[in-house]
């Protein structure tokens, strides 16, 4: 029986934290023991904004570290440098012109990204969608575990696959790409601001304070937990519209500290701020340390790290050179053979 395909990825911009982790790559951990798995760090995509090329390199190597601190096991699954397989740009210049303009005007982050920019917006901030299509499309990934903010761009990527390739150049019977579906967890799938509950935590959010990066030191914990927005209410609790800084750090709390939703909020149900905060903390440094531990064993021997790399870009040269000729096929590129 061949394996179910998953593939995800993480941008190398900025220092990863926990709402990558907890909506996205928790996910990949477990479903590693049960499908096919690729993971790659999408630099490409980190260039649609302005960058520093010192820290892209930094942080491509960086965030496939973190990658295994947090559990994916290169003997299970396919970690690899987006940029070291052209078959994802070539696939998305494909494509590009299957794909109308309107649909890509629609995309919410890239109405926010491009306020963010005012002047500066590049082509490829509006393009990134079909580059993360084509990463997706080339694998031929059932299941792709991301955070909620990434389902529009999963939707997109299932109509270019079904009503611009497949319904065009394909049959029924014989579709040339898979459409793949998104799988968001039901806890945490979108985690929020530290410094406000009603904003997505974010790599970009100027205030670090907003953020716990999964490298960040425990003294650094400890004072953004201090500092955490919170009421003037007794008692965490989930769900109360007018109380979003409770619900998210119980959300947080409840994975964290291994007690799953409804215990944790038992636990917690008459906790003041003042004592939850402690525990809060304790249980963030708890679950981190290893992973940083980890983190800087690998990043202390980058012959492993690059090791793990070589294999991961082998085994994605292989799969998404398939898809790549089947599509070039069914769309009448000359092949030689
Ligand atoms: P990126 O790098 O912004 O985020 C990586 C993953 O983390 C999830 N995420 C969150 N989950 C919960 N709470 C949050 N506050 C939070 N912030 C981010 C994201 O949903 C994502 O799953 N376009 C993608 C990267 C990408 C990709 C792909 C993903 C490129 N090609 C192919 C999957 C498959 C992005 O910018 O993610």
């Amino acid at each position: 029986m061949t394996l179910k395909r998953v593939l995800s990825g993480v941008q190398p911009t900025g220092d990863i934290h926990i709402g990558n982790w907890l909506g996205a790559i928790r996910n990949w951990v477990e479903l590693q023991q049960t499908h096919e798995t690729f993971v790659c760090v999408v630099d490409l995509h980190a260039i649609t904004t302005p960058h520093d090329p010192k820290s892209l390199y930094k942080s491509s190597l960086s965030t496939a570290a973190l990658y295994i601190a947090c559990g994916m096991d290169p003997n299970k699954c396919s970690i690899f440098i987006q940029s070291q397989i052209p078959a994802h740009t070539e696939l998305c210049w494909i494509l590009n012109c299957l794909t109308p303009l309107n649909w890509m005007e629609r995309m919410i982050q890239f109405k926010e990204k491009a306020i963010k920019q005012g002047e500066n917006v590049s082509i490829g901030l509006l393009d990134y969608p079909v580059l993360m299509a084509a990463d997706i499309l080339l694998y031929d990934a059932d299941l792709v575990p991301v955070g909620e903010d990434q389902k529009q761009h999963l939707e997109l990527a299932r109509d270019i696959a079904s009503q611009r390739v497949n319904s065009k150049f394909g049959t029924k019977n014989n579709p040339i790409l898979r459409v793949p579906k998104p799988l968001i967890l039901k806890e945490c799938a979108k985690v929020m601001s530290l410094t406000d509950g009603t904003k997505k935590m974010s790599k970009s959010d100027p205030n670090e304070n907003s953020r716990i990066s999964l490298l960040d030191h425990p003294d650094v914990i400890s004072k953004k937990i201090k500092r955490a927005k919170t009421d003037s209410e007794i008692g965490l609790e989930y769900g109360n519209f007018s109380r979003p800084e409770a619900d998210n750090l119980l959300s947080i709390y409840s994975i964290i500290s291994g007690l799953g939703k409804e215990k944790a909020a038992l636990n917690c149900r008459e906790m003041g701020w003042g004592t939850f905060k402690p525990e809060f903390t304790d249980a963030m440094i708890n679950i981190l340390t290893p992973i940083q531990k980890q983190y800087n064993e690998l990043m202390n021997d980058k012959g492993e790290l690059n090791r793990v790399l070589e294999k991961g870009k082998n085994t994605a040269q292989e799969v998404s050179h398939v898809t790549l000729n089947r599509v070039k096929e069914a769309l009448g590129f000359y092949t030689s053979s």
